[in-house]
């Protein structure tokens, strides 16, 4: 795991992007894994100007969403499709048809889940993918005790994710209860993948995370299995990290550090 911690969530934000930036300008085809939550959304406000200053092009570019919550139409301001049109699809040229997100209003959930696996194969992969984290250590929406090897499927919120989601909601009880999410199994198999997280809520997560056992009591702790793993924390969200010195002298000494 790398360690990036910056002293701000817009420094945090742009660092990340420009990560997904150079996968982009390296393979214009890249498929990306996105993410919703309040965390990306500085990483897709950067690559939106990035696209729009700088000629960032999505044009061939495909994106697999994480998750989405059952029950709620693509049109439900608090959908996971929704999320992902206004605060960064609209803004860039990714082909409509280039987009995937886990359907909350399937039929055969169990059909579903097997048919989003095989298109992430049939694209190829993920090249990268980004997540956030919740409070309880959760990656999309495997929650404790989640299979570390676990593909697409249907998954139950745990009442705290219930509780921390309620903030988007009229009141607690819209929050729906159940999920379709990518398994850890899944987000493990993309070549890179970008973990964010801002705030001290996310302190202890992110120490558990990256210092803590490999355990599915901590789903995002399964990414230290995982050979090129960039985690990216601002200040407070590093704040509980042991390991923090080092994690910081790294950075400092990458320019220098031999050519791969
Ligand atoms: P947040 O959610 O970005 O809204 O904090 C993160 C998550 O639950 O994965």
């Amino acid at each position: 795991m790398e360690v990036v911690i910056k002293p701000s969530y817009d420094e945090m934000s742009c660092a990340a992007a420009k990560v997904i930036a150079d996968v982009l300008n390296t393979k214009p085809d890249a498929v990306l894994g996105m993410a919703t939550g309040s965390t990306p959304l500085g990483v897709y406000k950067e690559l939106t100007r990035m696209h729009k200053e700088e000629g960032l092009d999505f044009s061939q570019a495909t994106t697999f969403n994480l998750d989405e919550y059952v029950g709620l139409p693509i049109e439900h301001p608090q959908s996971y499709h929704y999320f992902m049109h206004e605060n960064f699809f609209k803004h860039v040229n990714i082909p409509k048809q280039n987009v995937y997100i886990p359907s909350g209003t399937t039929r055969n959930y169990r059909a579903f889940c097997d048919w989003y696996e095989q298109q992430i194969e049939d694209h190829g992969g993920i090249d990268v993918q980004i997540l956030g984290i919740g409070s309880d250590g959760h990656i999309a929406f495997n929650e404790p005790t989640s299979s570390l090897s676990s593909r697409t499927r249907l998954k139950t919120l745990a009442e705290p994710t219930i509780d921390d989601n309620a903030r988007f909601f009229d009141k607690r009880e819209d929050v729906p209860i159940y999920a379709i999410t990518m398994g850890v199994g899944t987000i493990l198999a993309a070549r890179q993948i970008v973990l964010l997280a801002n705030g001290k809520n996310k302190a202890k997560a992110i120490a558990d995370a990256v210092e803590g056992p490999v355990t599915s009591m901590c789903t995002a702790s399964a990414l230290q299995l995982h050979p090129s793993s960039l985690i990216f924390a601002d200040d407070d969200a590093a704040g509980n990290l042991k390991m923090r010195d080092y994690y910081d002298w790294i950075q400092e000494k990458k320019p220098g550090a031999p050519q791969v």
